[in-house]
């Protein structure tokens, strides 16, 4: 089964109004392959998303990089799927392990907030990923299907679903992690869902990778079966971002 390629960019905390407008130009000035080969979904913090949304070539999407996990209300500094609906932001990325681990959101938290999402018609990156202490351990693929397996629980439409395999020790390091090492575990998370959702899921869904991706590694990783695209941080604030798009092809 064929499966679009996805290629994602967090620009994570990072840049002003002209710094964003002239990423977007970028972006709007490059030559890709088609949406029927790539889907290109960018994440700019909260406050440049309508800019973002606004002035991005309309064959690109935007991501929110996190969102509250129940209906709006009395929850200050937070932002509402409703607020991402309104704004016609389609995607949001949820657990990212910055997130898991500066503000303590766990397994279930991150399933819960994906059930929410995913109710208010949001699509969603799910990041999943170990510490290098639980690869050293030997842990990874107990940590990865465990943190799997609570967002599972709370998905009932795979199709909005892309899942992003990103090891704590790669991102943000230069460390990548090596085509072997990512191919590893994005075939034991399809395992993962083949066991416990469906062989159509398990077929189906995009396994990305993240973790110090860029222009020169990203040819050789997408060259992998089960790696399905990439979730790119310091990259994808970059010109190379583009090279990292083309390794779709
Ligand atoms: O969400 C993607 C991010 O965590 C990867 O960051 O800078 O290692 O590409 P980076």
């Amino acid at each position: 089964m064929a499966r679009k390629f996805f290629v994602g960019g967090n620009w994570k905390c990072n840049g002003t109004s002209e710094e964003v407008k002239k990423i977007v130009s970028t972006l709007n000035d490059a030559q890709v392959p088609s949406s029927d080969v790539v889907e290109v979904v960018v994440s700019p913090p909260f406050v440049f998303l309508p800019l973002v949304k606004s002035t991005l070539r309309p064959d690109f999407h935007v991501a929110a990089q996190n969102c509250w996990v129940k209906k709006g209300g009395a929850f200050t500094g937070e932002i509402s799927a409703e607020m991402l609906v309104n704004l016609d932001i389609p995607w949001v990325i949820l657990g990212h392990s910055e997130r898991r681990s500066l503000l303590n959101e766990s397994n279930e938290f991150v399933g819960d907030k994906v059930a929410y999402a995913l109710s208010r018609g949001l699509k969603v990156i799910a990041c999943v990923g170990e510490t290098l202490e639980q690869r050293e351990a030997g842990s990874t693929v107990e940590v990865v299907a465990a943190q799997t397996k609570a967002i599972a629980a709370c998905v009932s439409n795979w199709a909005d679903v892309v899942l992003a395999y990103e090891p704590v020790w790669a991102i943000g390091t230069g460390k990548v992690a090596s085509p072997a090492q990512a191919q590893e575990v994005h075939y034991e998370l399809r395992k993962w869902l083949q066991e416990n959702t469906s062989p159509e899921v398990a077929a189906t869904t995009r396994i990305i990778y993240g973790g110090s991706v860029n222009g020169a590694n990203c040819k050789e990783l997408a060259a992998k079966p089960d790696v399905d695209g990439f979730l790119v941080g310091g990259a994808s604030l970059k010109p190379e971002f583009i090279d990292i798009i083309k390794s779709a092809e």
